[in-house]
């Protein structure tokens, strides 16, 4: 059964959707059958595509996001994923302070699935430059590589 994931930032313009791309394509490396999916926080950029600096990185490193619509986390997220990843701790707080009684989905904060790197955010690189996008591809990749990995551990594969 496929698992799914839905990973959270802020906008939902930057940070996740590079989550959702990356994530998508180790899952695919690693034979996973996933739904993967992303949302903002907050409801600023609902129905926009990524950030054209996110969509630069992304193309820089070969992955597409043009096609990615912002929208915003709803109640029954929590239901319809296995796991909602925040790419920081804000995010965490807030999804936290959201998650109904009875939610199925497993919260975490992405970084926490990379070694050394627990508790860690990635860092909102919308009011800084080239530079903080790469930093952000960067921790996004290694922490969905990780992710992918585990999830494909305990699916024993
Ligand atoms: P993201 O980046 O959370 O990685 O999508 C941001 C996008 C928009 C804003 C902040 C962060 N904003 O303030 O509009």
């Amino acid at each position: 059964m496929a698992v799914s994931m839905l990973f959270v930032c802020l906008g939902n313009i930057c940070r996740s959707p590079l989550a959702e791309a990356t994530f998508r394509a180790e899952a695919e490396r690693l034979g996973l059958e996933v739904e993967v999916d992303s949302a903002g926080t907050g409801d600023w950029h609902v129905g926009r595509a990524p950030d054209p600096r996110a969509q630069a990185v992304a193309a820089r490193n070969g992955v597409d996001i043009a096609h990615l619509r912002a929208r915003q986390v709803k109640a029954g997220d929590f239901q319809r994923f296995d796991y909602i990843v925040a790419l920081d701790e804000n995010n965490l707080r807030d999804l936290e302070r959201m998650k109904p009684a009875a939610a199925k989905a497993k919260l975490s904060l992405l970084l926490d699935h990379v070694p050394g790197r627990a508790g860690s955010a990635v860092a909102d690189p919308y009011y800084g430059g080239e530079e903080e996008f790469d930093l952000a591809w960067a921790d996004v990749n290694a922490g969905a590589r990780a992710l992918a990995e585990h999830i494909a551990d305990e699916a024993g594969l």
